[in-house]
């Protein structure tokens, strides 16, 4: 496993997000049960990865329950990373959440907690004021946020008066742009960019052709759409082709494009232990430059079908059983 700095700790390149725990939408109760859960959260602490992702509305907080019940015992060397829900923003409000969080995770320290999507309603000043509040009181260590564009991360430093020290945006070979625009501060001043959703949500793991698509939260990825889905065969060409170079899967090589960068951490959801175990394998993948370069040269290539177009598709596969 490979470490990167995060702030004053160092954490695995590659972690493990949590939303498949707990959520319907990406068949909880069909896919995955507790047990399994439980395992892919034990199975990532054996293989090294100790950057854990989770937040407050994941299946309702069940996510936090089995994520905390999963941790117990090796809760020192583990990083956890929870959010706070965009109703949840004023001063009081932030401060209540994370104390429900605390509860839920079964420990007395948030080791990161972020702002899931900013609400423009409430002022980033009562926000960061109960995130302030919270570290005084050491209940959490590093603030983050999630979904800002630069100047609101920028605006949200300012009101905290110290670092808000990584976003968390959607980010993987075919999304770039918001990490594009967010890269280069994160050099300058020693912050992460923590990409989600880094395996386009399983379409980067290559398994998934027209007509195969799966429905739940993922009916609403317009890259599903059969179209999109056979547009996207040169790419996922040259993905094979990297991934058999290195005897490596397309997913492991769409994580390891990303975690080439060390200001990057990446946390693929995962919902078998053979998923985790081959994810936190791709950390240890080195991609030279010139692999890296083809493979943003081939995803800068594809182009998806206008977003309307796929929408009478996307609400047929919302409304499969
Ligand atoms: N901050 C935010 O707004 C936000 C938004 C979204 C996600 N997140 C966080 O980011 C995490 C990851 O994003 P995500 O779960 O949306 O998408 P993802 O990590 O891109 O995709 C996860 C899914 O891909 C499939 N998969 C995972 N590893 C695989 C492998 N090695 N081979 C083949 N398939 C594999 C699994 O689904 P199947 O096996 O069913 O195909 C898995 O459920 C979340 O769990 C959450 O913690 C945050």
């Amino acid at each position: 496993m490979k470490y990167v700095q995060f702030g004053d700790r160092q954490v695995s390149a590659i972690g493990l997000g949590t939303w498949q725990f707990g959520s319907r939408g990406w068949g909880w109760g069909r896919d995955l049960d507790v047990e399994e859960a439980l395992r892919i959260v034990r199975r990532a602490v054996d293989l090294g990865i100790t950057f854990f992702d989770t937040a407050e509305i994941y299946g309702g907080g069940r996510s936090e329950e089995i994520l905390g019940q999963a941790l117990r015992g090796h809760r020192e060397e583990m990083f956890i990373a929870t959010k706070v829900f965009p109703h949840h923003l004023t001063r009081g409000g932030v401060v209540r959440a994370a104390q429900r969080s605390l509860r839920r995770l079964g420990t007395d320290t948030i080791d990161l907690y972020q702002v899931h999507f900013p609400n423009p309603l409430i002022p980033l000043s009562q926000t960061m004021g109960g995130m302030g509040e919270l570290v005084n009181k050491g209940l959490v260590r590093q603030v983050g946020v999630s979904n800002f564009g630069l100047g609101r991360w920028r605006r949200a430093e300012r009101a905290l008066g110290s670092a808000v020290i990584s976003n968390q945006v959607h980010y993987h070979l075919l999304k770039r742009k918001a990490a594009d625009m967010l890269l280069p501060y994160a050099r300058e001043e020693g912050r992460t960019v923590i990409a989600y959703s880094p395996l386009a949500q399983g379409v980067l793991a290559g398994r998934y052709g027209p007509g195969e698509a799966p429905g739940g939260v993922r009916a609403r990825n317009v890259l599903f759409t059969p179209r999109n889905l056979r547009r996207l065969g040169p790419f996922m060409e040259v993905l094979r082709s990297v991934a058999g170079a290195h005897g490596a899967t397309p997913a492991q090589i769409a994580l390891a494009w990303l975690v080439h960068d060390p200001q990057v951490i990446a946390i693929p959801g995962a919902k078998s232990v053979q998923q985790v175990e081959e994810n936190a394998a791709a950390a240890d993948i080195a991609l030279s430059d010139l692999e890296w370069a083809r493979l943003g040269d081939a995803a800068q290539a594809f182009r998806r079908t206008p977003f309307m177009s796929a929408v009478p598709g996307m609400i047929a596969r919302y409304l499969r059983p």
